[in-house]
């Protein structure tokens, strides 16, 4: 089992490549369902998510090639079994995302639910309503929801609440589906407007994604795609929030500073320095760090995924910091190992509250998710000693190299193998 050995105390200095979104890659690369002929992506991360989804797409029949930054789907050449298996989703909840294309394309699919994760229920109930608005029969049972729906036809639906696969979902549904489908309510993110851009890319007429309504008028047929995905605003982010920890400056190349701009705000607030050089983005921070409060919101407010990040950060800021998450019901699994870590936080049902400005200790620490984990390496970038960051296949999922990338701009990172005993 790999864990992520840290020792802090390293200011932050050169050029950090940020890699392709993998948010943006895994909708697009089921999107591949859409059309019969193979597709090209490229600038996409090497990521375990990467890896799960080509694993899915080749059990439904599709012939995948993965070599990162380019993926390649292959023309379809035998049956596609429109059926994506327990085994497969359990590993990614994003695997949700071939239910729409499938049922777009072969008028049925089964796939199986979910599940919860660590940060949440996560249900899927919006997919399945906005499915039967486009005419498919829904059936949940088993463990797996079946869609039967011979042709969608296009229909107007409201989403209760704003979902970014949700949103993604019903775009590529609709795209194959008879007449006209307006969405509304939907996700904002960057990744749902570059989905649009695929599916446009692909012969589909989509307008509005990136804004809370989208219309879609339905296709016959759609043609393969050849595109190259936007840059990673997480990862970006989070390495912003890395060097507002540990101090220095960074120059983040290729880093998306447009959809960037709720996390910059609040990064200035607490004294980094941001700003763009051409295609990258400079980011210091020289003087004090100074507390900031945060809500998360659906894009353009504060986004989920930066929160952990943004909390360790805060961590040894001057002050106390006040951060309120409201996407996710259980997004605080790093409060407990940051306070391992000496942190002086305290929470009340989904609002932290950070007191900055007391040293950091290197501790052995549990990574629970994706970004949590991030939010340990942070940590432990500015902590006094050794940090060992376990279970870092949590971080495997949606960082390339991140020990890497750090390592290059002068901190003591490595990756090590800690043999038999615990994981
Ligand atoms: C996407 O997840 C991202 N994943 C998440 O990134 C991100 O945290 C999240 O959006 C919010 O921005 C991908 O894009 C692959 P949601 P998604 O549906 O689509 C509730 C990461 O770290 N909801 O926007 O699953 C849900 O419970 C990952 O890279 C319903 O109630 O999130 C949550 O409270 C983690 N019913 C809220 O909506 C539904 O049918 C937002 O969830 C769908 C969602």
């Amino acid at each position: 089992m790999d864990a992520i050995r840290v020792v802090g105390g390293r200011r932050l200095q050169g050029r950090i490549p940020i890699s392709g979104a993998k948010n943006a890659a895994l909708p697009i690369l089921c999107a591949t369902l859409l059309s019969d002929r193979g597709c090209r992506l490229r600038n996409v991360p090497a990521l375990r998510d990467i890896q799960t989804t080509a694993a899915l797409l080749r059990f439904l029949g599709r012939d995948v090639e993965v070599a990162c930054p380019e993926v390649t789907t292959a023309t379809v050449s035998g049956e596609v079994r429109p059926e994506a298996p327990y085994e497969l989703v359990r590993q990614m909840r994003a695997s949700v995302l071939v239910l729409g294309p499938l049922v777009a394309r072969y008028g049925r699919a089964k796939v199986s639910l979910p599940g919860g994760c660590a940060i949440g229920a996560r249900p899927i109930d919006q997919h399945l309503k906005g499915l039967e608005a486009l005419g498919a029969k829904i059936n949940v049972e088993h463990g797996y929801v079946t869609a039967e729906a011979g042709t969608l036809r296009g229909a107007e639906y409201v989403f209760d609440l704003p979902t970014v696969t949700g949103t993604e979902n019903l775009m590529m549904a609709a795209v194959l589906a008879k007449g006209v489908t307006i969405l509304v309510n939907c996700a904002r993110e960057p990744e749902v407007e570059e989905l649009g851009r695929v599916l446009n890319k692909m012969g589909a007429h989509v307008e509005g994604a990136g804004t809370s309504v989208i219309t879609i008028r339905g296709k016959d047929s759609l043609d393969p795609f050849d595109h190259a995905v936007i840059a990673d605003r997480v990862e970006a982010g989070t390495f912003m929030a890395a060097v507002g920890a540990a101090g220095g400056e960074v120059l983040l190349e290729g880093a998306p500073l447009d959809d960037l701009e709720p996390v910059v705000v609040r990064l200035r607030q607490a004294g980094l320095h941001v700003e763009r050089q051409g295609d990258d983005v400079l980011v210091g921070r020289h003087g004090a760090l100074r507390a900031v409060n945060v809500t998360t919101a659906p894009h353009p407010g504060f986004p989920t995924d930066m929160q952990a990040q943004l909390m360790a950060m805060m961590c040894v800021a001057d002050g106390r910091s006040v951060l309120t998450e409201t996407i996710f019901e259980n997004r605080f699994m790093h409060v407990p190992e940051l306070q391992r870590m000496g942190a002086h936080i305290e929470t009340r049902q989904h609002t932290a509250i950070v007191d900055g400005g007391f040293p950091l200790q290197g501790a052995s620490v549990m990574a629970t998710d994706l970004r949590a984990s991030a939010s340990l390496i942070i940590a432990g970038l500015v902590a006094e000693g050794e940090t060992l960051v376990r279970r870092v296949y949590h971080l495997d999922r949606g960082y390339e190299s991140i020990e890497k990338k750090l390592g290059g701009v002068g901190a003591e990172i490595e990756r090590v193998r800690l043999e038999g005993g615990l994981p």
